[in-house]
């Protein structure tokens, strides 16, 4: 009998979109897959928070106590992801770029969300709100949000689904990236999650 797939998440930040996972998977929504382990860069992250409320295994790999050593920051992940027999990687509001020589440990197995429809407003220096506010500084009328592969190129592996969320004459970045959040995000990133675990049973 196939089990289910082991998921990590890895975060930095506030955590939303793992909290979308955790409803998801507690709403039978994810249910090719269990949430094993989220991993923070940083320790003072809301995102483990959440994990601990919802008894899930955390862990804290910062770069900045590794001396900035992005090998031994990716080596340390790649420990804990082996330690845990993870199959599937999420990065969820994860803010650090992943060299080739991790991402090509894990083909199709690194998923990322991105907000905003890539190819535009992606990849070095577009993330968080920096995103938000490149769409409505150069005046497009939608936006949304890219789940996909992670591979070699920053925001540049295989797009698994997208959706897109009108902008508003009144929107700030504030107010899209939580529209953006709220009506994409958090829908796309669990049913893509879903898609890729079932894909693989
Ligand atoms: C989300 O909007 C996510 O798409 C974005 O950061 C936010 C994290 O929020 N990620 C990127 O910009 C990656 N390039 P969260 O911590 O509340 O999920």
């Amino acid at each position: 009998m196939n089990t289910v797939k082991r998921i990590a998440v890895l975060v930095s930040g506030g955590g939303t979109n793992l909290q979308a996972l955790i409803n998801a998977q507690n709403k039978g929504i994810i249910k090719s897959g269990k949430i094993e382990l989220v991993i923070s860069n940083k320790a003072d992250a809301y995102a483990l928070e959440r994990a601990r409320k919802a008894n899930i295994k955390t862990a804290v790999v910062s770069k900045k106590e590794l001396g900035g050593s992005q090998r031994a920051f990716e080596n340390n992940l790649i420990t804990l992801l082996e330690d845990n027999k993870i199959d599937i990687i999420v990065l969820a509001g994860f803010m650090v770029i992943l060299s080739e020589r991790f991402t090509s440990t894990y083909p199709r197995r690194i998923i990322n969300v991105h907000p905003s429809l890539i190819p535009s407003f992606c990849g070095e220096g577009f993330y968080g709100l920096r995103v938000h506010e490149a769409a409505l500084k150069y005046g497009v009328k939608v936006t949304g949000a890219t789940v996909h592969f992670v591979n070699e190129v920053p925001d540049g592996g295989e797009i698994i689904m997208q959706k897109a969320v009108a902008i508003r004459e009144d929107d700030t970045p504030e107010t899209l990236q939580k529209r953006v959040m709220r009506l994409a995000e958090w829908k796309i990133l669990p049913l893509s999650v879903e898609k890729v675990c079932s894909e693989l049973l």
